[in-house]
């Protein structure tokens, strides 16, 4: 493709370095659709003859058969998707193929094809976080009122509703949606016409070619439009962000799942045995939700330590962007149905979870506001209550068991208790955004509308 320059031939340890076949041959849709749209616009704008437009156009669609099909042979020299493509076409179609890469550089086609790619991908993804946000919902609407606790430092601090608990998970996932746009927005600039990096010097028709191409505009700078990631890095903070969001998520299935809380009970088609101990159901599709979050955050800092101190305009360096973006873009693929699966599937256990959160002296804080309703200062009440909670631990009873005696030592003598229940608990949190049912029905109609709207 470059051999007029060279007078030898490449060594082996450089060429297996230098190709990226293997990686970006599931470009060629892209490329070849994008090496169509060129070559008309080289024939309409006379930069080629009408003809040979043709005769690229036909050998493109033979090409992109052979591709479909998987009868196309790569030859040794094909370092990547574009030189693979070009080479095929000229064998088909001759010196035509030869005027395909008239004004146009492999560094503007390899982001312009990469951007067709990730817009296609974004907007196929917008499905797989509906569907994983339409579990959540459902599950919620279901577990209205299902009460769990509510941890901190993984300390039961205060019943909640389990629709509040997975609310929780579909807001995370309404503001990855969010940043899956802004990625897809990063897409709709077309690079083609930027050349190598200094623009073309033939009439080309750069709006058209962008038109054509399922872009906005051409982008206004051909040194910016070949040396850019910017898209790519939107999508892996999307990707990344997302995938925390998940491990997150997937942790707490792993424990809900666990023998020690059993707040729910996987279903065998998300769930695997052990070769060993026959009596175990293992959460994995859970687990491996945990453990991908490190891969989406490295992919993330990979690409931006490739970028950062790279000179404009194009360089070598940007070969490697599609390792961590396909990457990605796999992982996120392979999480979502998985998880919206796990999510729909699961079966909570409604007893199991009331028995933990109404226990003990989670409602601790609810005698504290009983006392500050009362007219005590905050502080004082605090205090009380945090003494008289010692007390009924100490012999392993709950605060609405406390006796006289402890009342007294606790300055609440004579105090009549309110009602010191989970469900009186979370019905009390009537501010918007928190556990009434009042509240957690708008949140659930205000989450639906907002996943309605992606
Ligand atoms: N395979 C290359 C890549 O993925 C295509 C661009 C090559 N450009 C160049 N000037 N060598 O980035």
């Amino acid at each position: 493709m470059w051999g007029g320059r060279f007078a030898g031939s490449s060594a082996e340890a450089f060429d297996r370095l230098n190709v990226s076949l293997p990686v970006d041959r599931r470009l060629w849709p892209e490329d070849v659709a994008a090496s169509r749209v060129h070559a008309a616009m080289l024939g309409a704008q006379g930069i080629i003859d009408e003809a040979d437009a043709a005769s690229i156009e036909e050998g493109l669609v033979r090409v992109a058969s052979e591709l479909e099909s998987g009868e196309f042979v790569f030859a040794p020299g094909d370092e990547d998707i574009h030189t693979a493509v070009e080479r095929r076409l000229t064998e088909l179609v001759g010196d035509a193929g030869r005027r395909l890469h008239t004004a146009r550089s492999r560094n503007d086609q390899v982001i312009t094809d990469t951007l067709i790619y990730l817009r296609t991908r974004a907007r196929e993804q917008v499905g797989m976080l509906r569907g994983l946000a339409g579990a959540l919902l459902a599950q919620a609407s279901e577990h209205i009122d299902s009460l769990v606790p509510g941890y901190t430092h993984s300390q039961r601090a205060q019943p909640v509703r389990l629709a509040h608990h997975l609310l929780a998970y579909v807001w995370m996932l309404d503001r990855d949606r969010g940043r899956l746009a802004a990625a897809e927005a990063a897409t709709e600039e077309c690079p083609l016409g930027s050349g190598a990096l200094a623009g073309v010097g033939f009439p080309v028709d750069r709006q058209r070619v962008a038109r054509e191409l399922g872009f906005d505009r051409p982008a206004p700078n051909s040194m910016d439009a070949v040396g850019s990631r910017d898209a790519l890095v939107d999508y892996l903070h999307f990707a990344a962000q997302l995938g925390v969001h998940l491990s997150r998520l997937g942790s707490e299935i792993v424990m809900w799942a666990g023998d020690e809380h059993g707040f729910l009970e996987l279903d065998d088609a998300y769930s695997s045995g052990s070769s060993m101990l026959p009596q175990k159901k293992n959460p994995d599709a859970a687990e491996l939700a945990r453990a991908k979050a490190a891969r989406l955050t490295a992919d993330l800092s990979g690409l931006l330590g490739v970028l950062a101190a790279l000179p404009l305009a194009y360089n070598k360096d940007l070969q490697e962007d599609k390792t961590y973006l396909f990457d990605a873009v796999d992982s996120v693929e392979l999480l979502l149905p998985a998880m919206a699966g796990t999510v729909a599937t699961a079966r909570f256990r409604p007893e199991r979870m009331a028995e933990a959160a109404g226990g003990g002296a989670v409602v601790a804080i609810d005698l504290a506001d009983h006392l500050v309703r009362e007219g005590w200062p905050f502080r004082r009440a605090h205090e009380a209550v945090g003494s008289l909670v010692r007390d009924c631990l100490d012999r392993g009873a709950s605060l609405a068991e406390a006796r006289p005696e402890e009342l007294e030592r606790a300055g609440l003598a004579g105090m009549r208790l309110p009602e010191l229940t989970a469900e009186a608990s979370v019905e009390a949190k009537t501010a918007q955004g928190g556990t009434s049912r009042g509240a957690v029905e708008e949140q659930l109609r205000a989450a639906q509308n907002a996943v309605a709207a992606w």
